[in-house]
């Protein structure tokens, strides 16, 4: 969830790996084999090694930005993608959606009035805005949330988004925005549409139904009902995905530990050696983010089978937003983006994209990037000047302006996209090494 409504969440309450027991024997490369239902643990003796570094610090925004949509905020962003997860091209064009919101409402109320936009560019440097492309009567949830986008070898288009709470909350009455983000129920839903381009832009048509295809089941994933209380539930951020080592496809998205692993358990904590020196303050377990996976049974991605997460944060950190992955070869790059107070207690790191590697499958003994899981992050002096980066497959980063600080320490609330940057990764560490066109896009190939 984003910094912007902290404030909201606030006030309504917002090594190695030490694995569990289905871990089996340590190959050459110091990743074990695992099994289909193995949860790998981002542990505080991990988070704890977080530090910003040259490698991992974001470059200052310039604060001369201009609005890709001049009245709407614009914040998660995301491209259409081929099912191979190249980018998608459109008789020429590239097209991204995100989430806006007019700036009739405040930045702070935005998300409650999110809508799923959608962009299209020649270039992949100047997009231009062309409204939201379905219908909300006909969308589910009072808010649709982030989000990919799939394109299909028939042509289709497949928007996956999360619905955020019922259309008829409140008893059927109008939207009430009193403690909304305890009623913040989420599921996740998918709709299509045709497309098609001329000298006007990109067009989608023909708007498919919009349905339902995953809901958090308690166990595995914890449920509205049997939320712990803490910042705000979770059950978002879809992401499209298809192996390409073994042609699976599954939806990949943030959750909350459900009752099978709800509880610290040593190896949230750290090796044996950490744990005797270090005590975990108390109400830690209430941070109790995961990064879920489900397998798609059908072309269309309307029938999923949910299975235990890839990778927990239990202890340690409350929120594993809009996970994602990348694949080179034999490694598995799994991001997700976190904020500063979504850390456990005892922890902290700033708000950026942190990443792990696995090796020989999506279920892997997942390792933290860089010794402690930070990709990219704000810089200290401008703490909040961007949130919601994605790592493309050709590893550039997109994210948008979120509330930069000028140098009279003036926030600015922003909403638009930031410059792209360039990673460099080597096996289990990364670099940032350049800064491109704010949100540019860049042509890219398939996961490999
Ligand atoms: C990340 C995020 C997503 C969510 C959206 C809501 O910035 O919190 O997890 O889908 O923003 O605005």
């Amino acid at each position: 969830m984003h910094q912007g409504i902290r404030s909201k969440f606030v006030k309504v309450a917002l090594c190695t790996s030490v694995l569990a027991g289905s871990l089996a024997t340590v190959g050459a490369t110091g990743f074990a084999k695992v099994s289909e239902d193995f949860t790998a643990v981002w542990s505080r003796q991990q988070a704890e090694q977080v530090a910003l570094t040259k490698e991992t610090t974001a470059p200052n925004i310039d604060l001369n930005y201009e609005l890709v949509a001049p009245d709407m905020w614009v914040w998660d962003t995301w491209p259409l993608q081929n099912r191979d997860g190249s980018l998608a091209t459109v008789k020429g064009y590239r097209v991204a959606f995100a989430l806006v919101a007019p700036h009739t409402y405040t930045w702070h109320e935005r998300h409650t009035h999110a809508r799923i936009g959608m962009f299209y560019s020649k270039n992949g440097k100047d997009w231009t805005y062309a409204g939201i492309p379905y219908d909300y009567d006909k969308a589910l949830g009072h808010m649709q949330w982030a989000g990919t986008a799939m394109l299909d070898e028939k042509g289709k288009v497949h928007l996956f988004y999360t619905a955020t709470t019922d259309m008829n909350a409140n008893g059927g009455k109008a939207w009430d925005e009193t403690n909304w983000t305890q009623r913040a129920e989420q599921r996740i839903a998918k709709t299509t549409f045709d497309i098609g381009a001329d000298r006007d832009g990109v067009h989608l048509t023909n708007e498919g139904k919009h349905q339902i295809i995953l809901e958090a089941d308690g166990y595995h994933y914890e449920t509205v009902e049997n939320w712990n209380g803490n910042i705000i539930p979770a059950f978002r951020d879809p992401f499209f995905f298809q192996d390409p080592n073994t042609g699976k496809e599954y939806i990949i998205f943030e959750g909350q530990a459900g009752s099978n692993r709800a509880q610290l358990k040593p190896e949230n904590i750290g090796d044996e050696e950490y744990r005797q020196t270090h005590s975990v303050p108390a109400g830690a377990e209430k941070y109790s983010g995961n990064i879920g996976i489900a397998e798609v049974l059908d072309q269309d991605v309307t029938k999923l089978k949910l299975l235990p997460p890839l990778l927990e944060s239990v202890g340690t950190n409350h929120q594993l937003e809009r996970p994602h992955v990348v694949v080179n070869g034999d490694n598995y790059y799994l991001y997700t983006i976190s904020h500063t107070f979504t850390y456990a207690s005892g922890l902290t790191g700033p708000d950026g994209v942190y990443g792990f590697v696995g090796k020989g499958g999506i279920r892997s003994d997942y390792k933290p990037l860089n010794g402690s899981g930070l990709v990219i992050g704000n810089p200290s002096d401008n703490p909040y000047q961007a949130y919601s980066w994605m790592v493309l497959p050709d590893e550039t980063v997109i994210s948008f302006i979120n509330e930069p600080r000028d140098e009279n320490g003036q926030v600015h609330y922003a909403g638009t996209f930031a410059p792209t940057l360039k990673l460099n990764v080597d096996g289990d560490k990364t670099e940032i090494v350049k800064e491109m066109q704010p949100g540019e896009i860049t042509p890219f190939g398939a996961n490999r």
